[in-house]
């Protein structure tokens, strides 16, 4: 096993240390952030958005999230590599999503995997866990139920869906599972569940009274320039660097600038 356990995550936030977490879907960049210290990397669905060029996550199959998982995973020596399940590989059959986990564990290196939902899904969680398979849960805004739901605005805002909630995180952590992603919710909502529960909880865009952080490293490494949530920090602006170079690159080839003497045999 890597460094960083599940065990360590509980232990953090027994400890107060928040817990940092990116995504990422290949090789050499799940190598740079291993290298610089971040805790967790999630090889999420969100390829479907940044990778594969889909509207949504629900076309994602295993089988992707196979290719992805084991490209992240060859790399990462001391984060806890967690692979999230994709649509339709879990949901409404426990065998078959024990099915899903064993094929993730065993054709990746990952140490754990992620799944979407409460309630409607326990069954499928009890089984994973019950095969030793570490489980990570997702509530809140949960993209593969787009077509339920038709919008990404912020959810759990009414008492009946912020109590449904609520209940779901703690019905999880009692489950087991190691930890829970809460996305797009009010920052109180996120800030009880994580005082409720001994279990990390990682917001992204649920404020800062939970127990760590997850963005999409697209996203913050602003490479992917068309979304920008209020929750949203960018440290970098690649899509600008990105078009500059390309673009330099093009004149250079063009002029003949490009190879120079000193950059040929
Ligand atoms: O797929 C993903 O990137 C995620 C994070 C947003 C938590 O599930
Ligand atoms: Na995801």
């Amino acid at each position: 096993t890597r460094a960083v356990t599940t065990y360590r995550l509980a232990e953090m936030k027994a400890r107060g240390e928040k817990i940092s977490m990116l995504t990422a879907y290949d090789y050499t960049m799940a190598g740079i952030m291993d290298a610089a210290g971040i805790d967790v990397i999630l090889v999420g669905d969100s390829a479907a958005n940044v990778i594969a060029g889909y509207k949504t996550t629900v076309p994602m199959t295993l089988n992707d999230m196979i290719y992805h998982g084991k490209a992240v995973a060859r790399a990462v020596e001391r984060a806890l590599v967690v692979v999230d399940l994709p649509f339709g590989s879990y949901q409404g059959n426990s065998k078959e999503a024990l099915n899903s986990a064993i094929r993730i564990m065993k054709e990746t290196e990952a140490d754990a995997v992620k799944l979407e939902g409460g309630a409607e899904i326990i069954d499928s969680v009890q089984r994973i866990l019950c095969a030793g398979i570490p489980v990570m849960g997702h509530l809140g805004l949960t993209p593969q139920s787009i077509n339920k739901y038709g919008t990404y605005a912020v959810r759990a805002k009414e008492a009946a869906e912020a109590e449904k909630l609520y209940s779901d995180a703690l019905l999880l952590a009692e489950t087991g599972c190691f930890g829970i992603v809460l996305e797009k919710i009010p920052a109180a909502l996120a800030g009880r569940v994580a005082a409720a529960v001994k279990i990390p909880i990682i917001g992204i865009g649920a404020g800062g009274q939970v127990d760590g952080q997850v963005l999409v490293s697209y996203d913050m490494l602003g490479i992917n320039n068309g979304f920008s949530p209020r929750f949203l920090r960018r440290y970098l602006n690649l899509h600008e660097q990105i078009t500059a170079a390309v673009e330099q690159y093009r004149e250079d080839v063009k002029s003949g600038d490009f190879p120079n003497g000193s950059e040929q045999y």
